[in-house]
């Protein structure tokens, strides 16, 4: 009788803590579990920030808004800027001087400051650019007045661009 009730309490004692154990590395299981979901969130959100900042930087790569997306630059050719120094002294000169602001920024450095495809973009497409490019936007909101378009084509354009190489 004694031996029958101390193997009965040892089988219910042994259930008793296999039973412990199982929930316990069912526990364990499930936080594991809820730890790696966690993690995969994380990782999904970091994601998602890394996107929305490289959106962010896109949106102003330094280019402008416009026709224009990338311009070559070699060396200076001498044609193409005394032909862009007529387009400017025609069209430009109302409003900027080389060395001194007027009504719009004094133009000497330019190519230093912005990028070749910013400045044709600026002068081929001047409202969306004081519109929508936060360079340009600035420059408004400190001279006021807005650039005007002198429908320029995008070889005029270009050969201004080159007389202003030779403005810094
Ligand atoms: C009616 C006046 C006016 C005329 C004409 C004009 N501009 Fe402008 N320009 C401005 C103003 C004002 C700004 C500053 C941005 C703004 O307020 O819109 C500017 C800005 C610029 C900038 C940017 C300067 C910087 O510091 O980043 C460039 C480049 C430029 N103009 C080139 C030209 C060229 C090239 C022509 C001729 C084809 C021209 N502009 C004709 C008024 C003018």
């Amino acid at each position: 009788m004694k031996i029958k009730f101390i193997a009965i309490s040892l089988l219910l004692s042994s259930f008793a803590v296999s039973c412990g154990g199982n929930e316990k590395s069912e526990h364990k299981a499930d936080d594991a579990h809820s730890k790696t979901e966690h993690k995969a969130e994380h990782k999904k959100e970091e994601k998602k920030e890394h996107k929305e900042e490289a959106k962010a930087s896109t949106s102003d790569n330094g280019k402008g808004i416009g026709p224009i997306t990338s311009v070559e630059l070699g060396d200076i050719d001498e044609a193409l800027v005394e032909k862009g120094k007529e387009i400017y002294k025609k069209n430009c000169t109302a409003c900027h001087k080389i060395g001194k602001r007027v009504v719009g920024p004094a133009l000497k450095g330019v190519t230093e400051r912005r990028s070749p495809e910013w400045i044709m973009n600026m002068i081929l497409n001047p409202k969306e650019m004081v519109e929508k490019d936060p360079t340009a936007k600035a420059l408004l909101a400190e001279y006021l007045a807005p650039m005007a378009d002198q429908s320029l084509n995008e070889e005029e354009a270009r050969a201004v661009l080159e007389f202003f190489r030779t403005k810094n």
